[in-house]
């Protein structure tokens, strides 16, 4: 099991949502080789929000092919009844979303007691008082910055904001992470508001060389 790298890096997390299905092995080998340590998995329901990706045996074969930290985003409406099996496929991170949690405090121990480090996430819409009493017993804290469901769309710059709160609201230990319409344009920005760990699909895999294109971010990704 990988751990998320400790807090105090700013981490560029490549979505494979914007990547060539037909060939995530070779998309993952990638960016591995532009030097990110993570790799943002997309998994979504149809229930949850209106499309759908991977589940847990792509992720056990993408496992077997890629030694980076996967950080597995849970866009399904029973993240309770499907933790586990993302574990035994391999995820070293699991993100699930706070409107679909029976008792987020006891996902979020049963994701540690399973070896995996844990994250809750708000949708746009979603005031950040929802988080207030798990936010510090997680691993990472997601702020989406679009609706989910599909890459490539317009950055939120009202959810964005939503990143000072919830800085305030935990250790620096904890990673705070954003998602949606991460870009050159957008990422000093998160970065300011406390974002750590900024993910980028359409940002990464739109582009021929995905180095260059990490590069990008990082340049733009300054305090
Ligand atoms: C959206 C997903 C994102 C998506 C971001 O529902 O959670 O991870 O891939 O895509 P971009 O970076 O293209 O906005
Ligand atoms: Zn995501």
């Amino acid at each position: 099991m990988r751990s998320l790298p400790p807090a105090g890096t700013v981490e560029i997390a490549p979505s494979i949502l914007s990547a060539d299905f037909a060939r995530l092995s070779d998309e993952i080998a990638q960016v591995e080789a532009a030097g990110v340590r993570m790799v943002h998995l997309d998994v979504m329901d149809g229930h949850f929000v209106p499309n759908i990706t991977i589940g847990p045996p792509v992720v056990a074969k993408l496992r077997a092919c890629s030694g980076l930290v996967f950080d597995s985003h849970l866009m399904i409406s029973s993240p309770d009844e499907y933790a586990e099996r993302f574990v035994d496929a391999g995820v070293d991170h699991i993100t699930f979303h706070i409107e679909t949690a029976s008792n987020a405090a006891a996902l979020i121990d049963r994701l540690h007691e399973m070896g995996v480090t844990a994250g809750v996430c708000l949708n746009p819409p979603t005031p950040v008082e929802a988080v207030a009493g798990v936010a510090a017993l997680c691993d990472m804290v997601l702020v989406m910055t679009v609706n989910p469901g599909f890459g490539a769309q317009q950055f939120m710059p009202e959810a964005a904001r939503k990143v000072i709160e919830v800085r305030k609201m935990v250790p620096d230990s904890v990673r705070v992470e954003v998602d949606g319409g991460i870009s050159p344009q957008t990422a000093g920005t998160v970065v300011s508001y406390g974002a750590d760990t900024l993910v980028a699909g359409n940002a990464v895999f739109s582009k021929s060389d995905r180095s260059v294109a990490i590069d990008a971010l990082r340049k733009a990704a300054v305090r």
